[in-house]
């Protein structure tokens, strides 16, 4: 019964790739949770995915090209709409009685915020839309868009965006300067999502500071983790504001694709320190890449067996909703928590 359908990751939407990466008669081909996808837009110019298996003997359809909105396969032609259905197979001749009603397995996707996202299952009992990129193409605001593979699940990635006890150890200077300072956090895990408080934070972004709080203005930080696979860092500063929203693609369970955003209002110098934001983005996700693939050549030589620190509890609230899901379970009936940490970076 639809009603007591079990949730599972599937029931998530996941970037495909960005809008502009599939023009017009373009097909592409995708990875997510193991699923081959082939993606092209169709004669309205929306997006389509369709499992990357032609119904006919096999071959990837990601394999063959698109006209007209349809995709036709390279092996002997078949063709496919925007809806997966089959319109045509060339050895029928003028005569496609044989075409029937077939069709190729297909998946939603929905098109925002320059990103082509699709859902390989939808489930009633877990209906949440793709989540938006915060300011994504706001007027003020400009948005660095930067795309990365980790070796590793999305889990552990995710747990890294928001895992602020490693910057001073993987990031030293660039993103933060260890000063040994004492923080106060506020950690609540409530409906699927884990929100993370820093309550009197210091000035302590290493070299950032010079440009992104010159004056030493107080600092709002704000962590966001939301299931099963984004998370969302923000930063104000008086009148300027920071945010980092990375959205974990699982490809399978040891390769992660992430497209992250740095979206940011720095009022006038915004333009200018694009290229400078992006630049020291990318360097201090490469430090993070080389961190995560360590982790995951260890955890597949000696299985995962994690150990917990007081900073930790933030990965443990991400654990338990990660783990409700893998159970079948909805996160969202998970008590809500609150907790006072407080630890040394
Ligand atoms: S395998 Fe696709 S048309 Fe034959
Ligand atoms: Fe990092």
């Amino acid at each position: 019964m639809e009603s007591e359908k079990k949730i599972n990751f599937k029931n998530f939407w996941y970037i495909a790739c960005e809008s502009k990466e599939l023009g017009k008669n373009q097909v592409l081909a995708r990875t997510i949770l193991d699923e081959w996808i082939a993606l092209f837009r169709g004669d309205d110019g929306a997006p389509v995915a369709l499992q990357d298996r032609c119904i006919h003997r096999n071959s990837q359809l990601s394999k063959g090209w698109v006209k007209d909105g349809q995709l036709q396969c390279s092996y002997h032609g078949w063709t496919f709409d925007k809806v997966g259905k089959l319109t045509g197979i060339p050895s029928e001749g003028p005569n496609q009685k044989k075409v029937g009603s077939r069709c190729a397995k297909s998946y939603e996707c929905i098109e925002q915020d320059g990103f082509i996202f699709i859902r390989l299952e939808k489930n009633e009992n877990l209906d949440i839309p793709p989540h938006r990129m915060p300011h994504y193409g706001e007027k003020g605001w400009q948005t660095v868009r930067l795309f990365n593979v980790f070796k590793n699940s999305v889990i552990n990635c995710a747990e890294n965006y928001i895992d602020v006890p490693h910057t001073v150890f993987v990031h030293d200077k660039i993103f933060r300067d260890a000063l040994d300072e004492k923080v106060t956090t506020k950690v609540q895990r409530k409906d699927g999502a884990v929100h993370i408080e820093y309550i009197g934070e210091t000035d302590n972004l290493g070299w950032f500071s010079w440009f992104l709080n010159p004056k030493k203005e107080p600092i709002t930080h704000i962590d966001h983790y939301y299931m099963p696979n984004i998370t969302s860092v923000q930063y104000i500063f008086g009148k300027k504001e920071f945010w980092i929203t990375s959205q974990c693609i699982p490809i399978n369970d040891e390769l992660t694709w992430v497209w992250t955003d740095l979206t940011y209002k720095f009022g006038p110098i915004g333009v200018l320190a694009k290229p400078i934001v992006a630049f020291q983005g990318q360097k201090v996700i490469e430090q993070d890449i080389v961190a995560l693939d360590n982790q995951m050549e260890v955890i597949k030589k000696y299985g995962e067996n994690f150990s917990n620190a007081t900073a930790d509890i933030i990965h443990v609230f991400i654990e338990s909703i990660y783990n409700a899901i893998k159970e079948g379970k909805d996160p969202r009936e998970l008590a809500e928590k609150n907790n006072e940490v407080t630890f040394w970076i």
